[in-house]
């Protein structure tokens, strides 16, 4: 599925090296959790899978489904599958959220020769779905994460997902200010879309998250490489004493 070889990426502005070749392999129908440092350049992969501006990758590549990611514009990434729920969800004053939900799925079925789904049978889907994350029919009203409480965005994140059913889904810190009950009904919904075809890279600081969510495969970044990679047991380990060990060992 997603296959990402001796990356390489700079700031297009500073010229500052972040990821300094990063390898991993998310085979289809598994999960992988990304935990690391803060500032150790975790979001910024996401964000370069995902074809955000500011960065240039300098050595390596990344490939879906042995096709690289990196030559294609972000609608393109997404059409083929992949999805970024963002550390910080963006803020999109003036389109209602179930406008951006309707038009972002009619138009990754177009990219992808289906046909688009009509109003009645969107609205059915889009309702059955927010329900179960507790989103209610005035948050889809609104303009999309505008005045939505942090724990709020998260899950409107998670509704995206469940209604472009990507993939390969990247969650970067979805768990991060959610309250308990919130954790769950998000991990929930993460784990009503694992199937064999899907893969997930979950990019957590708690082993918390991972309780719900069950990985395959732990990976540890630090300083723009990933230093370690092993079982839920890593999790674990950092829960327990931090990263000063598996930094140590690397070094
Ligand atoms: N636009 C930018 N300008 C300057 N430095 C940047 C920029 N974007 C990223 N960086 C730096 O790159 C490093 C990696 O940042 P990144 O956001 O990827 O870390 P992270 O692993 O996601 O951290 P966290 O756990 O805190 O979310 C940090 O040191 C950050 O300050
Ligand atoms: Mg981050």
């Amino acid at each position: 599925m997603l296959e990402i070889k001796n990356l390489h990426v700079k700031l297009e502005d500073e010229g500052k090296q972040i990821l300094k070749g990063v390898d991993l392999v998310v085979p289809a129908g598994e999960v992988h959790a990304i935990m690391g440092p803060n500032g150790s350049g975790k979001s910024t992969l996401s964000y370069v899978l995902s074809g955000r501006d500011g960065y240039e990758v300098t050595e390596g590549d990344a490939t879906l489904d042995g096709e690289s990611l990196l030559d294609m514009e972000p609608e393109a990434r997404a059409a083929a599958g992949l999805f970024l729920a963002f550390q910080y969800p963006v803020e999109i004053p003036g389109v209602g959220n179930l406008t951006f939900l309707r038009t972002a799925l009619n138009a990754q079925r177009k990219a992808r020769g289906e046909e688009e789904l009509s109003s009645a049978e969107f609205l059915k889907i889009v309702r059955e779905k927010a329900k179960t994350l507790k989103i209610d029919g005035e948050m889809l009203k609104r303009p999309v994460n505008v005045g939505f409480s942090g724990g709020e965005k998260k899950r409107n994140e998670v509704l995206q997902m469940a209604m472009l059913e990507p993939r390969m889904c990247i969650l970067d810190e979805t768990d991060s200010g959610l309250d308990v009950d919130a954790m769950r009904l998000v991990a929930d919904g993460v784990n009503a879309l694992r199937s064999p075809e899907r893969s997930f890279l979950v990019i957590t600081h708690y082993q918390r998250l991972l309780d719900h969510i069950k990985p395959d495969v732990v990976h540890i970044m630090s300083a723009g490489r990933i230093i370690k990679t092993g079982g839920p047991e890593l999790a674990l380990e950092v829960e327990q004493n931090g990263y000063g060990d598996l930094l140590a060992e690397a070094n």
